[in-house]
């Protein structure tokens, strides 16, 4: 018998655990030809702000071991094209969609999620912890009583739409950001965003990111990112969207026993482009031969064991 992959995702509710990371799978149209996009949980889009951003000088992208390093610096193309044609030809596609917003203030934030609210989107994603940014961004993550204050003021503008917080684990303790936003009216977080660092050619004597630094994702982070979600399931029950170097199927598995609802693959994409489908296909697989009727039973598993 196939496994039950359904999952509610503080309401949303999901065909599967299984979604796409901000910034690493496009606004989903890109994909459409490799991957059947309305076979996944949900598309969660790149970030997206209030005006057009050209994001950061390149080069952007640099390989690391064990994972990659990026300087996008939030290229978008700013929130009415994404809410005028890019969202209403994804919901045309029946996909579910996660809108990922940003801001230089909390009120552009409250502006740009109004908009992509408006606009059909089924979730909002604030992420409020890319390190690529200079204004903006990781400042507003890292404290827990301006994380608060923007996720207050999301959530009025929100309507009974699921706010998804995106944090990262540089700055305050992510448990301590992660209880404010949760008083503060956020349905879940996002776990994590990358980390930073740095790639140096020593011949050149240069850094090789335009932007000098970046942020480090892929396998390299996993057990951090494991760490992060372990911790804020343990002290807040909050559902919980995991990612950091999910790469497979048991990779997966291993962010839903820590706590996490569903999982997002990034880095993945660029190694794999039907990374995303072949997890719904590896969960089917792995969740049958183990006999586990429902991905739900497994949903913080680990710590039941570990008790
Ligand atoms: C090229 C690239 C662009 C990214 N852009 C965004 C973004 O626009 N918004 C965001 O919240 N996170 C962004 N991220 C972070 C990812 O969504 C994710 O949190 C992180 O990469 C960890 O997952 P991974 O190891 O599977 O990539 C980006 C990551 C990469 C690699």
């Amino acid at each position: 018998m196939k496994p039950e992959l359904f999952v509610d995702l503080a309401g949303l509710r999901l065909k599967n655990p299984v979604v796409t990371a901000s910034g690493t799978f496009g606004f989903g149209i890109e994909y459409a030809r490799v991957v059947d996009l309305a076979a996944l949980g949900a598309v969660v889009l790149k970030t997206v702000t209030l005006k057009p951003r050209q994001g950061n000088p390149p080069p952007r992208l640099a390989e690391t071991p064990a994972g990659m390093l990026n300087s996008i610096g939030l290229e978008n193309p700013g929130v009415e094209a994404v809410a005028q044609d890019i969202l209403p030809e994804l919901k045309r596609r029946g996909v579910k969609v996660i809108a990922s917003v940003a801001g230089e203030t909390i009120g552009e934030y409250a502006t740009v999620a109004e908009r992509l609210a408006a606009a059909g989107a089924d979730a909002l994603e604030l992420n409020l912890s890319c390190p690529n940014v200079g204004r903006g961004g990781l400042h507003f993550g890292s404290d827990p009583e301006t994380a608060a204050a923007v996720t207050r003021a999301v959530r009025q503008v929100a309507g009974n739409l699921p706010v998804f917080v995106k944090l990262g684990v540089m700055g305050a303790d992510v448990v301590k950001v992660a209880t404010a936003v949760a008083a503060a009216g956020a349905s879940g977080v996002s776990l994590i965003n990358t980390l930073p660092g740095l790639a140096v050619d020593w011949r050149r004597c240069r850094p090789i990111l335009g932007n000098i630094t970046g942020g480090l994702s892929g396998p390299a982070i996993k057990p951090v990112a494991l760490w992060a979600v372990w911790r804020v399931y343990a002290a807040t029950r909050l559902p919980i969207i995991g990612m950091g170097g999910i790469m497979s199927a048991a990779d997966a598995l291993e962010f839903i026993v820590c706590g996490a609802t569903a999982v997002a693959a990034g880095t993945g994409n660029f190694v794999n482009p039907r990374l995303t489908v072949e997890l719904v296909e590896g969960l089917n697989r792995l969740l049958a031969a183990e006999g586990v009727v429902d991905v739900k039973e497994l949903i913080g598993a680990a710590h039941r064991r570990s008790g």
